[in-house]
């Protein structure tokens, strides 16, 4: 992977605003960084260069060997490491570690086409995926580093850090969802391991050195792959961990939780999502929204569209149904390689629970659209849409993370409400309606984290939209990342010394 790649054009300037000064702090106007326009030429040549250099055969096979511990004395000692370097982290105070975190945000942007590229080749992003997911990962390091400095003291008590946090995110976002949860993390002053996703390790990589180049210390951010459970369970469950940040299933939260009764834990976990269309939506604007929510990653997002529910005459509504299926017919299935598609391949072979959901159709169910592999790994799949999932149903509450999605009916708004929160998990939901009684009633009892109004359901957006589940979507979790309290959870709280 070459170390410069030219940077895309960008029109819009991310950092608007005066600074106003304070102490050697200089604060910066949070502004969302925005993702690279492909409507300008220059972008897409330079998009172009970007898939030129994937490797699709590299797709989740890449190790990086030089950060592979293999033994348990190797764990015991990084964690020393890291605990001893976070004392000058976190004397650095807040205001000298925003410094830093901002010029992390500098670099990540500056490297954005090499993530690009290695996202692309070992986890499947299309450039179009992977581009928004650098733009938070750049958001996450602004944001957390302002946050932080304002955190700092408020109403007389002191942000404390909680020391050594332990990282594990997933691989489907291999770039964003580790760089926020460390940035969150050394924003408050605490020292940071993170333990990559088996399947993404390159992508974590790359936004790793970012932060070391922009002066994170090593010690102070590591980044270990372990091989095997034991040393996984040994880092996570060491008692000089203050904090664990896991990104991925419900499952592996139970797991992590059954390591150390007391462990520190923040779990953002699954979610089986649904979005309401009432008669009263803009339907052409529903079907787009439901299409991209659904398949974007083909489906791999834990705040992805599973369930599309019809309420009253959209329930046999043609209309909706033709502009569902031809959005969904527009999206070429393939390589991120290729310019023309738009849903990469699965992680790894479609397999169990997933697999059923693409080739098995219940009792009174049909498909709307039937799922087609055209790979003999079972990797490229396009995309399916089943008619008739019932209330109860194994499609109903079960998450796939994959490209399929299930229809179901409800004559009134209530009954598809009530169909939402009876799943075990309450991430993202949304509700596409233009009757403004409609979004009020729904505002008020739909259980989900991120309540999406009119629009799409996957990618939240810092500051916007933070981002965080409800029921067991989460654990240990009491605010949203790329919100204002999250740093507050991450943080221990004391009297600040009264001056006489
Ligand atoms: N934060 C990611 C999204 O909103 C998971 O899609």
């Amino acid at each position: 992977i070459p170390a410069e790649v030219p940077g895309p054009n960008r029109t819009q300037n991310r950092l608007a605003g005066p600074s106003t000064g304070s102490g050697t702090h200089t604060t910066r106007t949070f502004v969302n960084m925005p993702d690279t326009d492909p409507s300008l030429a220059a972008n897409r040549e330079w998009a172009d260069g970007i898939r030129s250099r994937m490797v699709a055969s590299e797709l989740g096979n890449e190790t990086v060997a030089a950060n592979t511990l293999s033994t348990a004395a190797e764990v015991d000692e990084r964690i020393a490491t890291a605990v001893t370097a976070g004392e000058a982290w976190r004397a650095l105070g807040a205001a000298g570690r925003a410094e830093i975190l901002h010029r992390a945000g500098d670099v990540l942007e500056a490297r954005r086409g090499e993530l690009l590229e290695v996202m692309g080749s070992e986890a499947g992003k299309v450039i179009e995926q992977g581009d928004s997911e650098v733009s938070e990962a750049i958001d996450f390091a602004h944001y957390y580093a302002e946050s932080a400095v304002k955190l700092a003291d408020v109403d007389g008590a002191t942000m404390q850090p909680v020391g050594l946090t332990v990282v594990t995110p997933p691989w489907n976002f291999p770039v964003a969802i580790p760089a926020g949860s460390a940035l969150s993390a050394l924003a408050t002053g605490s020292p940071v391991i993170i333990k990559p996703a088996r399947q993404a390790r390159r992508s974590g990589a790359v936004m790793v050195e970012a932060l070391w180049e922009a002066g994170v210390p090593r010690d102070v951010l590591q980044y270990v792959q372990l091989d095997g459970r034991e040393l996984g369970t040994q880092l996570v469950s060491d008692p000089a961990v203050g904090r664990v940040i896991l990104t991925g299933g419900y499952e592996t939260a139970e797991l992590f939780r059954s390591f150390r009764p007391d462990l520190p834990l923040l779990a953002e976990t699954s979610g089986k999502n649904a979005i309401i269309v009432t008669p009263s939506a803009d339907i052409d604007l529903a079907a787009k929204d439901v299409a991209y929510s659904a398949f974007g990653h083909a489906g791999q997002k834990c705040s992805a569209a599973s369930l599309v529910v019809l309420v009253g005459s959209v329930a046999k509504s043609e209309r909706f149904r033709r502009q569902l299926l031809d959005a969904v017919r527009s999206y070429e299935v393939g390589q991120p390689s290729d310019e023309t598609t738009r849903i990469g391949p699965l992680i790894g072979p479609a397999e169990g629970k997933l697999l059923g959901a693409l080739t098995e159709l219940h009792a009174g169910q049909s498909w709307m659209l039937k799922p087609e592999k055209l790979d003999e790994d079972g990797q490229l799949w396009r995309p399916g849409i089943r008619e008739g999932v019932v209330r109860g149903s194994e499609f109903h509450r079960v998450e796939y993370f994959g490209p399929v999605l299930g229809i179901m009916t409800a004559p009134t708004l209530a009954e598809a409400i009530d169909i939402v929160n009876d799943i075990d998990y309450g991430l993202t939901s949304g509700i596409h309606s233009l009757d403004e009684d409609e979004i009020q009633q729904w505002l008020a009892s739909v259980e989900a984290g991120n309540a999406y109004v009119n629009r799409g359901i996957t990618g939240a957006i810092v500051q916007r939209q933070p981002f965080g589940g409800w029921k067991k979507a989460a654990v240990g979790a009491g605010s949203k990342a790329g919100g204002p309290n999250y740093l507050v959870g991450l943080s221990e709280w004391v009297d600040a010394p009264t001056s006489t």
